[in-house]
């Protein structure tokens, strides 16, 4: 199944019960929250406070991507606040089994992020407990940022590596992931798509997702 991980970093702050509902109106299947600690990428979001004020407006998964240097420490607080996916990167994780498994622990889904410079092939040994890879198809940090074009062909890597290890990890894809962008990565093996500006926009929330999975779909 194809699903829209909508990433709340591009909606309305001041609003955001009100921006998921829309989301999810236009087929939206999954909150994307995107974890920003200002060392680990050049920006601040938000942490297991938001998590835990979205978690009773939505009945979606809580998908969170921590962009943060020593995720381990606050794995149980993402758990207790709600969370039902974390995904780490593998740029920071110096013990990367141990920290999926502290997550596998707390009963959330693991996943593991690897930004557009690193090789996929450092992955391998953790693929057979990951629910999903996510790959980073711009560097982190921002929304709105313009896609890589080499992410196709990790992406279609990924899915060989999967195919060859008889594995059934799913393949997330974010940054960048537009109406334009979003037929080449769901042909090369993405099924969980990120989206944020391509979905927010006053007024046009819904019509965008809706939009956005029509052609995911097609
Ligand atoms: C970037 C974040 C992404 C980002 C996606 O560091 O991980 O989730 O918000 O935003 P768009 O879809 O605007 O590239
Ligand atoms: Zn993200």
């Amino acid at each position: 199944m194809i699903e829209l991980a909508f990433s709340i970093l591009a909606a309305d702050f001041a609003h955001l019960a009100d921006e998921i509902a829309r989301a999810e109106r236009g087929g939206g299947t999954i909150v994307h929250v995107d974890v920003m600690d200002g060392h680990f990428v050049p920006n601040i979001t938000f942490g297991p406070p938001v998590v835990k004020a979205i978690r009773p407006v939505t009945k979606l998964p809580l998908d969170c991507h921590l962009m943060i240097e020593d995720p381990d420490q606050f794995i149980p607080a993402f758990a207790e606040a709600g969370a039902n996916m974390v995904s780490v990167h593998v740029e920071v994780c110096r013990h990367l089994n141990r920290t999926l498994q502290h997550i596998i622990d707390h009963g959330m889904g693991a996943g593991v992020v690897i930004n557009p410079a690193t090789p996929v092939e450092m992955l391998i040994e953790v693929l057979p407990m990951v629910h999903h890879v996510l790959v980073m198809s711009v560097n982190p940090g921002f929304g709105g940022q313009k896609f890589l074009p080499r992410s196709v062909e990790r992406i279609a890597h990924l899915r060989r590596l999967r195919e060859e290890m008889g594995l059934n990890f799913r393949i997330e894809v974010d940054g960048g992931v537009a109406h334009d962008t979003v037929a080449s990565v769901v042909e090369a093996g993405a099924d969980m798509l990120v989206a944020g500006s391509a979905i927010f926009e006053k007024g046009k929330t819904e019509k965008n997702a809706r939009e956005f999975l029509r052609i995911a779909r097609k």
